[in-house]
């Protein structure tokens, strides 16, 4: 089977109390490879252009506020059903609902500050990585 790509960011809430590696580690021990990696600090106009599809939902402004908040890591991961693979080890949005042993219930804070962000397609995932990578960044 062909290798797919995922689109992942590591939020605010991650980088603030240091779980970089640890989140890494979890991506590495589940087979999905991480090709590409940056660490940035959005601007409120990446944020808002990122998450467009919610800006008519009530979350939209302060989620625009908590990823502006501090460093994100943008990450493109590879692997067979890259997408899938990566929604499986993030688990459920709201780490109340989220299986154990998965990234947000292991590390997440809220519904918002839930750690991580994937891709919830194949489409998307191509749309997202081309907000923050050349194909030249994309090293496999
Ligand atoms: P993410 O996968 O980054 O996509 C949109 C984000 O909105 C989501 O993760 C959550 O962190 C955030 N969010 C905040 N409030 C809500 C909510 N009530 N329902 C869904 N997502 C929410």
């Amino acid at each position: 089977m062909a290798a797919s790509r995922t689109f992942s960011i590591i939020k605010p809430d991650a980088t603030r109390r240091n779980l970089t590696g640890a989140i890494n580690s979890k991506i590495e021990e589940s087979g999905l490879r991480i090709v590409a990696q940056r660490r940035i600090h959005m601007s409120r106009e990446q944020a808002k252009a990122f998450y467009a599809v919610h800006a008519e939902r009530p979350f939209y402004n302060d989620l625009v506020d908590f990823m502006t908040s501090g460093p994100v890591v943008v990450q493109v991961l590879e692997g067979e059903k890259a997408v899938t693979a990566y929604r499986k080890i993030m688990g459920a949005t709201n780490p109340a609902d989220a299986a154990d042993g998965t990234i947000r219930k292991l590390f997440a804070e809220s519904i918002e500050a839930n750690s991580v962000h994937g891709s919830d397609s194949d489409n998307n995932a191509a749309i997202e990585i081309a907000h923050f990578f050349k194909e030249d960044d994309i090293v496999g």
